[in-house]
């Protein structure tokens, strides 16, 4: 991902959580942290889908729309969003993602929220739930759950 994505990211992020509106500045301040850890996904060229994940405190991840922040030991990767066009669904990418995510990750914990019902999903990858900073968890909804990758 690269700055001149964001418009594209912040247009698919609108269209998919219009009840958790999340600002230029919180994804530009996560893309800067960590470039590596944030990409699109293509076909033929056009972008279908992001992924967006940075360095952060195990059990203490941004909260949702938190440009200012700064990872304490014990540090994670954390998959902060990952979402794709619904033509672009159940073709493998998110597991493709996590591959990566989790390459990236080695050793350390790989963390993410799941919202809008995907606890699930994330479950069939492998996640599990895990104690999180309770005032973090509730920025995402009330019914959000901090799910690790069992490894
Ligand atoms: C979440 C998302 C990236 C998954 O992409 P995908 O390519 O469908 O993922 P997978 O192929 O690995 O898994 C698909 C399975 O998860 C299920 N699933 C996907 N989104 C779901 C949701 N919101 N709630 C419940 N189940 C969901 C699908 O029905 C499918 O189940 P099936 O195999 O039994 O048919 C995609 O649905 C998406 O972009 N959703 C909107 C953004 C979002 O909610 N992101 C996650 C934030 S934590």
């Amino acid at each position: 991902m690269a700055p001149g994505d964001l418009d594209y990211v912040l247009d698919l992020a609108g269209r998919l959580y219009p009840n958790h509106p999340e600002s230029r500045s919180s994804f530009e301040a996560k893309l800067r942290a960590a470039p590596d850890a944030c990409f699109v996904a293509e076909t033929d060229g056009v972008p279908v889908g992001y992924c967006v994940a940075l360095w952060a405190t195990c059990g203490r991840p941004p909260k949702l729309d938190e440009a200012s922040y700064t990872a304490k030991a014990p540090v994670g990767l954390h998959l902060h969003d990952i979402a794709l066009e619904p033509s672009a669904r159940g073709q493998g990418a998110v597991a493709a993602g996590l591959v990566r995510l989790a390459r990236l990750a080695g050793s350390s914990t790989l963390s993410l929220v799941a919202v809008e019902g995907t606890q699930a999903l994330w479950r069939r990858h492998g996640f599990v739930e895990a104690a999180v900073d309770e005032a973090v968890r509730t920025t995402y909804g009330q019914h959000a759950v901090y799910m690790v990758l069992a490894r």
